[in-house]
């Protein structure tokens, strides 16, 4: 009790301490009158604590209401029972009161509870969404589909290389202008991301020796700018079948079988004078449109014809950097590219909708 109050009468002092409760009271039930359609859960909370707090300053045990509870014992015994009756008929109100404030914030904070945590189990469940193949997958999981029914086996291999397997391996000593158009990304320990899948090539015949009959399909790097048909990173498959008497014809025939069945028995392929370092003589393969099959459309841009890659005899200088017995075995090799055959295939305008990961475009393959 405050010295103040104690200066006064006990039943001033009463009235006092009843004022200051009942001003308490009346801001927490005019609080709550105006909060009640839009106080929040936390809000609710905050205000319950606030009210416990309250009542615990003004009605406990150290507050004024008890020390003046105190003084009936000392009070004249004809006023006793009279301020005795006043004062416990004022803190049962009192009591009545904070329990009602009490109770409404605790119903508020129960209902709100429960909306909030409640589960409407008829609410359909969110659906993982499914992955699926990538177009380029797929194209490649066709190619290996067909190789590996003529015998071939599937090699993977690594993507950095050093500039033996890239280049002198297959003939392309340093200086040589056959560097240049495959100009690659040089890391400063040494290595190089491959510029084409022939590295495989020399892996495969030091590992397995001859004979050897495999293809590599993989990613390879170029320093070239990506248009509609180029990108700086795409994907090959190499070919490579070394043996005793393998000729040209071998791999004629070979492409031959492979393009009438990823195209159809009626596609025609055409082999065009080339030049690369590691094969001689050296080939480009054209195949015939498989849309329009020979007089020109959109697809084989009017001609007629499709690109498939690059091909040739195995240059013996490979054969001999691989420890290849050039006397006894010969070989045949190609290099085909993935993303240009899938974009034909798919009708694609633009080989960089492959690497944008837009999912409107790939959802189009599931
Ligand atoms: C080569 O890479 C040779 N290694 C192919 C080869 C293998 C010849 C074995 C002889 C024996 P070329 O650079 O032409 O060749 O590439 C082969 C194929 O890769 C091309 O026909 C084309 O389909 C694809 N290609 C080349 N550059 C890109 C590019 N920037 N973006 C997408 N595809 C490409």
């Amino acid at each position: 009790m405050s010295d103040e109050h104690s200066q006064q009468s006990p039943a001033k002092q009463l009235e006092l301490i009843s004022e200051a409760l009942q001003t308490e009271l009346n801001r927490f039930s005019n609080v709550q009158a105006r909060t009640r359609a839009t106080v929040s859960l936390s809000e609710a909370e905050k205000q319950l604590q606030e009210l416990k707090d309250v009542r615990t300053k003004l009605l406990g045990k150290k507050s004024g209401f008890a020390s003046l509870k105190k003084l009936i014992g000392r009070l004249p015994s004809e006023e006793r029972a009279a301020f005795g009756q006043e004062i416990q008929q004022k803190e049962e109100e009192f009591v009545r009161e904070f329990d009602k404030e009490e109770s409404l914030r605790k119903g508020f904070i129960e209902t709100a509870r429960t909306e909030s945590e409640s589960l409407d189990v008829t609410i359909p469940g969110r659906r993982p969404r499914a992955g699926h193949l990538h177009p380029i997958t797929l194209m490649r999981q066709r190619i290996e589909d067909i190789f590996v029914s003529l015998g071939y086996a599937v090699e993977d291999d690594r993507e950095i290389e050093t500039d033996f397997y890239n280049f002198d391996a297959l003939n392309i000593p340093e200086g040589h202008p056959a560097r240049d158009p495959q100009d690659t990304f040089y890391t400063t320990d040494g290595f190089a991301l491959r510029s084409q899948t022939s590295t495989v090539q020399i892996h495969a015949m030091q590992r397995r020796g001859a004979p050897v009959r495999m293809i590599a399909p993989g990613r390879v790097f170029r320093r070239d700018t990506p248009d509609p048909t180029h990108n700086p990173m795409f994907y090959q498959v190499e070919g490579l079948c070394v043996d005793r008497g393998i000729t040209m014809a071998h791999l004629k025939g070979t492409l031959a079988e492979f393009v009438h069945r990823l195209f159809g028995p009626e596609t025609r392929t055409r082999f065009r004078p080339s030049y690369f370092p590691f094969t001689e003589p050296s080939a480009e393969v054209d195949y015939s449109c498989f849309n329009c099959g020979g007089p020109g459309c959109r697809i084989c841009k009017w001609s007629g014809w499709i690109e498939l890659g690059g091909s040739g005899m195995v240059h013996p200088n490979v054969l001999r950097a691989a420890n290849i017995d050039t006397s006894e075995f010969t070989g045949f090799a190609f290099g085909l590219g993935i993303d240009r055959t899938c974009a034909r295939i798919y009708e694609l305008d633009d080989i960089r909708l492959l690497f944008e990961n837009d999912v409107r475009f790939l959802e189009q393959f599931k």
